[in-house]
C-alpha cells in the first residue's frame, strides 16, 4: 500500500539529541509534519548492550508506525549503527532512513591527513564504524573517539561554559595533539555542544555531521516515492518522550530555543 503523502514524517532518537536532525529537516523540508519520540526512560543508548539497543528501537519506531508515520529517520547514529537491518527486517513495508558519521566527506576535507570521529561508546566500538572508515579512509588516519558524558550534558541542557569544556577537553585534547583538522560528531547530540566543540578546537579545524546528509536523503525519498506533503505552509512538530514530560519540555526549550509541548508515552 501507498503511505499518504500527507502523513508525518517519524522520527526517533534516544533522547531529544535528534532533533539536531529534525532541525535539518524542517529547513530543506518545511512543508513536512513531524512526529518525533525521544526514548529517554532509556538515554543514553551509547552504554547499552546491542540486543537492548535493537529492542528499544524496534519498540519506538513501532509506536511511530502504529501512529502513522510514512517514513521513520533513524535521528540516532547509535541505533542506525546496531539497529537498522532488524528495523527494516520487522517492518517492511515502512522506508527508513538511517545515519552515519560523515566520514567520507571528512576524508575529503583534511589537509593534514588527520579526521577524528566522536561518537558514543558502543558506535565507537561496533563494526559498522570500522568498516566505514576501512571503506572511505584512503590512507587518511581516522581516529575514533568515545565521547563519554556529552550526551547526558545535552539532556541536561547544559551546552557551554566550565562544566562542558571539563567534559569535553579530556576528550578532545588527544585529538588536538595528534594534529586532527577534521572533527566528524557522529551523535545526534553533539551538534548541540558545537559552538563550545568549535571554540574548544578553535579555527583549525572543521567541525561536521550528518545532519544535513540526512535532510537530503528523507527529501530525496520523499520525491521518488511520489510522498511529499502537498501542504504549502510550514508543517509543525509533536514531540512524546519515554520519560518525564516536563523535563523534556524544558531541556528542548533549552536546546532549541522553541517552546514546544512534549507528551509522555509508555512504550
Ligand atoms: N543521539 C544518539 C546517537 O546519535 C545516541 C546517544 C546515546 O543515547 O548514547 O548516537
Amino acid at each position: 500500500m501507498t503511505p499518504d503523502r500527507n502523513a508525518p514524517i517519524g522520527i526517533f532518537d534516544s533522547g531529544i539529541g535528534g532533533l539536531s536532525v529534525w532541525r535539518e529537516i524542517a529547513a530543506m523540508i518545511p512543508a513536512e509534519q513531524v512526529r518525533y519520540i525521544a526514548d529517554s526512560a532509556f538515554v543514553p543508548y551509547g552504554v547499552r548492550p546491542p540486543e537492548e539497543i535493537r529492542a528499544r528501537s524496534i519498540a519506538v519506531a513501532g509506536f511511530l508506525i502504529e501512529h502513522g508515520v510514512k517514513l521513520v529517520v533513524v535521528a540516532c547514529n547509535t541505533a542506525s549503527a546496531v539497529a537498522i537491518d532488524e528495523l527494516r527486517a520487522t517492518f517492511p513495508q515502512m522506508q527508513f532512513v538511517g545515519l552515519e558519521p560523515a566520514v567520507k566527506p571528512a576524508v575529503g576535507m583534511t589537509m593534514t591527513g588527520r579526521v577524528g570521529v566522536l561518537a558514543t561508546p558502543r558506535t565507537v566500538s561496533g563494526d559498522r564504524l570500522r568498516v566505514l572508515i576501512e571503506h572511505w579512509s584512503d590512507g587518511v588516519q581516522v581516529h575514533t573517539i568515545a565521547g563519554n558524558g556529552m550526551v547526558e550534558l545535552v539532556e541536561a541542557g547544559a551546552l557551554g561554559g566550565e562544566e562542558v569544556d571539563r567534559v569535553i577537553g579530556p576528550i578532545l585534547d588527544p585529538l588536538l595533539a595528534q594534529d586532527t583538522d577534521v572533527l566528524v560528531l557522529g551523535c545526534t547530540h553533539y551538534p548541540f555542544l558545537r559552538d563550545a566543540i568549535q571554540t574548544y578546537v578553535g579555527t583549525g579545524v572543521r567541525v561536521i555531521d550528518s545532519g544535513n546528509a540526512v535532510a537530503r536523503r528523507t527529501l530525496s525519498l520523499l520525491q521518488h516515492g511520489h510522498m511529499l506533503h502537498e501542504r504549502g505552509k510550514p508543517g509543525s512538530i509533536e514531540l512524546f518522550t519515554t520519560g518525564d514530560a516536563n523535563d523534556a519540555t524544558r531541556v528542548v526549550e533549552l536546546i532549541t530555543g522553541r517552546a514546544m509541548p512534549v507528551t509522555h508515552v509508555d512504550v
